[in-house]
């Protein structure tokens, strides 16, 4: 899989700009289609960074998760350094209200995923007025956030553009072209000349030769596919769907100093992530196959009375905003991460509920795999071939 320098991105969403980021760092040349900017995930989403929150349980993505989490720090200073932009990220710490007891509260002290469980007294220290339901909360001090819409978005695209990437916007793919191969001069063999399949590797019986947009066709070595919800568009072996979610945002007002919420609240049916200029951000729905646009009064309802059950003294903050987004979602809710069915095609997609918090992991592994040839066990786990097996 040597690329050459010329690398194709297609798709200018968090994926998108944070691969084209990496690669570009590493010497690449990287040009970067996207259709629109503002239709990204990344405006969708509240910005928490939260696998212990999430309840992830399946053992090789909490180890993506909690590994990307770990980065978060050092990415977002090396973002803010070359972009010259804060890209929002605050080590907050996330505490996760409940309306009933869970059957255990034994926590963990383990310094990669404390936990710890507050009953109602404890939690009215560290967090009053959360509504009269709320039993007790858990709090996941590593857990954290960062402001995705107007921190780093923002501060990803700048940071590509200043590095030098080529980001083309406006720029719609509309099919990929392919050209078969020799299947059999592609097949990897082992010392003694026997066929064998290297990790998350393929067999490729075809390679892209153009992509056709519409604006003429773009060639590259390499192309990279980061579509987000929009991947089974382009690529339809690709078992992506969107899962739609509505938001809103309201602002504290003036009053209340210091501002009342000092983390994100995770709660069983809606979160409320607290920005440090006294925004608070609700979300959110989920609304699977849905490419709906726009906001319905039943999923802005269903927020706002969740929220206000979590957190009553929302119900009279001024509202600030409402928008929606679509995550990219595979079958089993896992990435699909490395190699394609085609030969010089590398896919970074399906990232599901946690496309903030895997961004900085996904562009190192991409990068790794696409410039080194270096396949981290990790992408064996979120490899396409997972769905490709009949
Ligand atoms: N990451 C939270 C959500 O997708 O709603």
């Amino acid at each position: 899989m040597k690329t050459g320098n010329d690398i194709v991105i297609i798709g200018g969403g968090l994926m998108g700009l944070s691969i084209s980021i990496e690669l570009q760092l590493r010497g690449a040349n990287v040009t970067l289609l996207s259709r629109n900017f503002q239709e990204a995930a990344a405006h969708a989403a509240a910005g928490m960074l939260a696998p212990q929150a999430e309840g992830i349980q399946d053992p090789e993505f909490l180890k993506l998760a909690l590994g990307s989490r770990a980065l978060y720090q050092d990415w977002a200073n090396k973002l803010e350094a070359i972009a010259g932009l804060d890209p929002g990220y605050w080590p907050c710490g996330i505490l996760a209200p409940v309306y009933q007891r869970p059957e255990s509260t034994v926590g963990s002290e383990s310094p990669e995923t404390p936990a710890y469980w507050c009953d109602r007294n404890t939690l009215d220290q560290r967090q009053p007025d959360l509504g009269p339901e709320v039993v007790g909360a858990w709090w996941f001090p590593q857990d954290a956030q960062v402001d995705n819409r107007r921190g780093l978005a923002r501060t990803l695209k700048v940071a590509a553009q200043k590095l030098g990437v080529n980001l083309r916007e406006g720029v719609e793919v509309q099919r990929l072209e392919t050209q078969s191969l020799e299947a059999q001069t592609l097949k990897p063999q082992n010392s003694q000349g026997q066929p064998f399949e290297p990790e998350n590797s393929a067999i490729h019986p075809a390679m892209i030769i153009k992509v056709h947009t519409n604006q003429g066709t773009v060639t590259g070595a390499h192309y990279i596919l980061a579509t987000g919800a929009w991947s089974a568009q382009i690529l339809p072996t690709i078992p992506v769907y969107p899962v739609k979610g509505q938001m809103l945002s309201v602002r504290v007002p003036p009053s209340p100093e210091p501002l009342p919420l000092k983390q994100v609240l995770f709660g069983s049916e809606a979160y409320i992530v607290p920005r440090r200029d006294g925004l608070i951000v609700i979300g959110a729905t989920v609304e699977p196959h849905s490419f709906d646009p726009g906001l319905t009064p039943a999923g802005l309802q269903s927020l706002l009375s969740k929220a206000i059950r979590l957190y009553p003294a929302l119900q009279d903050f001024p509202i600030q905003d409402f928008w929606w987004g679509f995550r990219p979602t595979t079958p089993d809710q896992f990435p699909i991460l490395g190699g394609s069915p085609f030969k010089n095609l590398t896919l970074a997609v399906g990232h599901h509920r946690n496309g903030i918090l895997l961004a900085p992991m996904t562009a190192q592994l991409i990068a790794d795999w696409v410039l080194e040839q270096k396949a981290d066990p990790l992408l064996r786990q979120f490899s396409w071939h997972r769905f490709s097996m009949g």
